[in-house]
């Protein structure tokens, strides 16, 4: 049966696959670089980090899958462009893209927000996403088809306090999900977002230095109280749900937001650890 298939199919479902990746230096973004050339694919790697490109190029290289990199801000446009271009160039083709790079952007009450921070989230979180969007269609449709994987977060479907402007552009994410679903369904090409609950990466990280030592611990307990798993997830779980909704194993599944978040989008708020109630 298709869904009980070993890893040892399930390694070869990007074989001869051109994919690329936003953020790929770091966190979910590295894991799904690795995890899709694990897979088979060739990678085209894009991040404003050049060491942690070289780390993730020795890497992949080691798999023997091949890893092109092109650094710089996903901000610049012409960067998305070189990204398709160095994929059709060097690998005659492009099937997926992961939109995945962002940044968290300042904590604060709503009306603490500057004209600046907003143009900022915007950029980077939507602008950037809205844009490989758009100048994917053309060459994986010269591919035959493709797939995109657009990196929301579970911010984007529920609110978190003090992080409206992350929150907004995640959003907006899931809605230019939608409509690039509706548009590319006919071109063969499904478009897909991905809510990540917790993570504890880089991005998490800084929000240490936004609250404080004290209000990062105590959120971070917060937030594992509320996950059902009683605990954050790892960058390589995104990942793996990030390879099925690119591979052909989710070829009827176009314009979702799925939540991979142990359970908090659902929770009652209450420690997941407790002991079950009687029957
Ligand atoms: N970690 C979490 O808890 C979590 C939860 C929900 C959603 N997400 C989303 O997942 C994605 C990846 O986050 P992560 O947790 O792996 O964070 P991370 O900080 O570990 O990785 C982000 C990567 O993106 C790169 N990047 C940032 N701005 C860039 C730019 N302008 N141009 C090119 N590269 C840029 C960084 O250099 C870094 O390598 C983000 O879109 C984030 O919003 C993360």
């Amino acid at each position: 049966m298709n869904d009980l298939r070993g890893d040892a199919e399930r390694s070869a479902r990007f074989a001869g696959r051109a994919i690329i990746v936003t953020g790929a230096a770091s966190g979910i973004g590295r894991a799904c670089a690795l995890r899709l050339a694990s897979e088979g694919a060739d990678i085209v790697a894009v991040d404003l980090d050049a060491a942690g490109l070289t780390a993730l190029v020795d890497e992949i290289a080691a798999t023997g899958r091949l890893c092109e990199r092109l650094e710089g801000s996903v901000v610049d446009l012409g960067l998305m462009d070189a990204a398709i271009e160095r994929a059709v160039t060097r690998f005659g083709r492009l099937d997926g893209l992961v939109n995945n790079a962002g940044i968290g952007g300042p904590m604060g009450r709503f009306d603490r927000s500057t004209p600046d921070d907003f143009d900022q989230m915007i950029a980077v979180n939507l602008r950037s996403v809205w844009y490989g969007t758009k100048a994917a269609r053309a060459p994986m449709i010269a591919s035959g088809g493709g797939s995109i994987l657009n990196v929301s977060s579970m911010a984007g479907l529920v609110p978190n306090r003090h992080h409206s402007l992350y929150g907004m552009t995640k959003a907006a994410v899931i809605s230019l999900t939608h409509h690039a679903a509706m548009d590319y369904a006919g071109d063969g090409i499904r478009v897909n977002a991905l809510c990540p609950g917790p993570v504890e990466t880089p991005i998490f990280e800084q929000m240490r230095s936004n609250l404080g030592d004290d209000a990062f611990e105590s959120a971070r307990r917060q937030l594992i109280r509320r996950t059902l798993l009683g605990r954050f997830g790892q960058a390589a779980e995104q990942a793996a749900a990030a390879a099925f909704l690119l591979s052909s194993e989710a070829s009827f599944i176009t314009g979702i937001a799925l939540p991979v978040d142990g359970g908090w989008s659902i929770s009652d708020g209450q420690t997941a650890t407790r002991p079950s109630a009687p029957d």
